[in-house]
């Protein structure tokens, strides 16, 4: 394990509920099969489904994948704002979404990610990189319960927010940080290392049917069960982004991670929304000096991704994830 970057993926994933963004599941798929990478564990956040779910979906991917030496923890079930109506009722929504993995209560210490990313963090600190691919729900909450976790993390590199670019759950912000701008605000006041890979490097990735049925021919069980848990979303994505794809946002996060030349990264001061109006959650990005200048913004606290090299990343997304699920070695 010598040289390996030791991770821990803190995660929304939804392959397993129908109707969900089952892009989350890729991510930990390139994670698990990246030599570069150690992961240490996976810790479950409530966002794309509740954590209930999400923690069900990510035992059945270990299992299909034949991980389940990885450890596992369910986090914090609701957003850290009990007030945000909108958010706490999007996340009610979805516990009535159809479950095709067996929902699974956790046991014990596995019911607590926050006391495991404390834990494992503290006791090797500089060592552990986050990639969060979820709402912050759960690293805002172990950054409240000890000051010295944030200065313990070698970095977070976050699949969240805008740069430049509309958002996605709302014309203003980008789901993972939309749905707990508490979280986000939390994070971004932290001094942790901060990378954060947004919608501007995010949305020019792209996953098609076709591309899933390919590799779902080698007839795995995981091929099979990755083209039933991906069809509801390509059939959502036809219906409301009008194109039959989804977004590659958490693999490319992932990748990024494993190799920050993948996209260009700018130096920025980042704050988060936290009113109640209409531009809740979006991250304000002065990665422009002069805006830094004129609005009086401090040095700055994060690196913001504005350009990726695509055909790259999709090559690695190919070899790790497709290719894998497709049975190649
Ligand atoms: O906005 C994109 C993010 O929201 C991704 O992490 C996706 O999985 C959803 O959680
Ligand atoms: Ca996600």
């Amino acid at each position: 394990m010598l040289g390996r970057m030791r991770i821990i993926i803190d995660t929304d994933p939804a392959m397993g509920t129908l109707g969900g963004d089952p892009e989350d599941c890729f991510a930990i798929m390139l994670a698990l099969n990246s030599p570069e990478l150690r992961v240490d564990g996976i810790t479950v956040v409530q966002g794309n489904v509740p954590a209930e779910k999400g923690y069900s979906n990510a035992r059945h991917l270990l299992k299909l994948l034949g991980r389940e030496e990885v450890p596992l923890r369910r986090g914090v079930l609701r957003p850290m704002n009990p007030e945000r109506k909108i958010q706490v009722g999007w996340l009610e929504r979805r516990y009535g979404a159809r479950q095709i993995t067996e929902m699974v209560e956790p046991e014990g210490e596995e019911a607590d990610a926050v006391s495991f990313l404390l834990e494992t963090v503290l006791a090797s600190p500089g060592e552990i990189t986050l990639v969060t691919i979820g709402p912050l729900t759960n690293v805002a909450t172990a950054m409240q319960r000890s000051p010295e976790f944030a200065r313990s993390l070698k970095g977070i590199v976050m699949m969240g927010g805008t740069a430049e670019c509309a958002g996605n759950i709302s014309p203003a912000a980008e789901f993972n940080y939309w749905q707990d701008p508490e979280a986000a605000d939390i994070v971004f006041r932290s001094g942790a290392d901060l990378t954060m890979v947004g919608l501007d490097v995010c949305h020019q990735t792209h996953l098609y049917p076709e591309q899933v049925q390919e590799c779902a021919r080698a007839g795995t069980g995981l091929g099979a069960f990755v083209l039933e848990a991906t069809a509801p979303w390509f059939e959502i994505m036809a219906a409301g982004a009008g194109s039959e794809m989804l977004h590659l946002y958490d693999s490319l996060a992932m990748a990024v991670a494993i190799d920050p030349g993948l996209v260009t990264l700018e130096a920025s001061f980042v704050e988060i929304e936290v009113g109640e109006g209409p531009a809740q959650g979006m991250s304000v990005s002065y990665h422009k000096p002069f805006q830094r200048t004129i609005f009086g913004r401090p040095a700055t606290n994060a690196r913001v991704a504005l350009e990726v090299a695509v055909e790259t990343f999709e090559e690695l997304f190919q070899k790790r994830v497709l290719g894998f699920i497709g049975g190649e070695s």
